[in-house]
């Protein structure tokens, strides 16, 4: 008998306790490129404010999420205005209910009716608010592990491509991570201390160097890709590091924005050369050998399994990391598993859409040993929830860039994180 009322007593404590989404708001605001973009806020118990805004990429994988439909963010909050008290009731930590709500209204594969922004921001904005409710911080939501490991910052020091102009490299992104840090503070500092140095390099290599950076803070000069990745490499070297060794430099192909269907060959047109795909995969394969690469990511198109597959062979040691090729996609993931195309995947919470569909996917990754790395996107807004998700799905590395006050603002946090949460130990690589 008196258990019986323990128990009862118990589970009305615990439906008392259970925060319950209050109201739900959106509004059109503008990422770093500024470009029109949305910010959703998700209130419980009509106080708990989760806010969060969506990013949005440039060199976008064709399988991926669309951010809204006929491009027009206004039409996705229009949709989720009108869709409202669907949403009003449910535990805003039960992601599992939201995303099935949210699936009810929209249950095409690339959430092109409501807009992937609107899962995103919606999602992440719930998690927000159920950890505000509960007083603890949002990967407390999303994992009860307590033996976390903080993921390496990994970032863009010097790119081209889709984020940058015409005489930049072709190359998208020449990424740096401090491997032998171990601390997340000096993983941090070392990163924007090659940035910097990197910097003076450029200008003493080139006077008339303006200081120009790309989306997402990496130094956008006018060289061909063989000379960016050389001057990274000796800035390392310059600074007493050992590649390899300290730090490590990874290279982000970007290679869909490169291939050319039509000739069947990866088109480096700032650089004036063409490189057919057994060409692409030697040029990638002597990259990583040169310079003792940590990571190659996207290194051939987004739809050559084979091809990834054969430098997933090649180099069991190296990451080869999947974006484009896998989208955050649990089919094109599964896909990548049987056909041992990567070891590697990009965790992009928007490529999926929402991130319920995001964190079954870092499931079917850490279940099946492929490394993750938990990214921003080009157009990103300061928000710092990727770091959060990052550490939550046991990522290795967190792909945040270097400098630029929306690329910081997700270091910041993963020190603080840290610092306030008592985690400091650093991931594998
Ligand atoms: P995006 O680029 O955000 O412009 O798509 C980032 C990446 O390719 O990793
Ligand atoms: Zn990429």
């Amino acid at each position: 008998m008196r258990n019986r009322s323990v128990i009862r007593f118990s589970i009305l404590k615990s439906y008392r306790n259970m925060p319950k989404i209050t109201s739900i708001s959106g509004t059109v605001v503008y990422n770093s490129r500024g470009h029109k973009t949305i910010e959703v806020s998700v209130i419980s118990d009509n106080k708990y404010l989760g806010r969060v805004c969506a990013p949005s990429g440039a060199s976008v994988g064709k399988h991926e999420a669309i951010n809204f439909p006929d491009n027009n963010p206004q039409k996705s909050l229009d949709i989720l205005r009108s869709n409202e008290k669907k949403f009003i009731g449910l535990d805003p930590s039960d992601l599992k209910s939201i995303h099935e709500t949210l699936r009810k209204i929209d249950s095409t594969t690339n959430y092109s009716e409501i807009g992937g922004a609107v899962a995103f921001s919606l999602t992440i904005a719930s998690t927000e608010s159920a950890a505000r409710s509960e007083g603890v911080p949002l990967f407390k939501i999303l994992t009860k592990d307590a033996h976390l490991r903080l993921p390496f910052p990994l970032g863009n020091i010097l790119g081209g491509g889709a984020h940058a102009g015409i005489g930049t490299p072709d190359i998208q992104e020449i990424l740096v991570c401090a491997i032998g840090s171990k601390t997340i503070r000096e993983s941090a500092e070392t990163n924007f201390l090659i940035h910097q140095e990197l910097g003076k390099m450029l200008e003493r290599h080139d006077a008339k160097f303006t200081r120009g950076r790309g989306d997402e803070g990496a130094w956008a000069p006018r060289i061909n890709n063989d000379k960016a990745v050389e001057y990274c490499a000796d800035t390392c070297e310059k600074l007493g590091y050992t590649l390899g060794k300290e730090v490590s430099l990874g290279i982000d192909f970007a290679s869909s924005v490169l291939w050319n269907e039509k000739r069947g060959k990866y088109v480096y047109s700032r650089q004036g050369i063409e490189r057919s795909p057994e060409q692409q995969i030697e040029f990638v394969s002597e990259m990583i050998k040169k310079y003792k690469l940590v990571c190659v990511e996207d290194p051939v198109h987004e739809d050559a399994f084979e091809d990834m597959a054969e430098l997933t062979k090649k180099f069991p040691r190296i990451l080869i990391i999947g974006d484009d090729i896998v989208v955050t996609n649990q089919t094109r993931l599964s896909k990548a598993i049987n056909t041992k195309s990567c070891n590697a995947v990009i965790l992009k919470v928007n490529q999926a859409g929402s991130l319920y569909d995001a964190l079954e996917f870092a499931k079917l990754a850490n279940k099946n040993n492929m490394k993750l790395i938990t990214s921003h996107r080009s157009g990103e807004s300061t928000d710092s929830h990727i770091s959060h998700i990052g550490l939550a799905t046991k990522s290795n590395m967190l792909k945040v860039g270097v400098v630029g006050g929306e690329r910081v603002a997700k270091i910041n946090e993963l020190i603080r994180i840290s610092e306030e949460n008592n985690i400091h130990n650093m991931a594998n690589i």
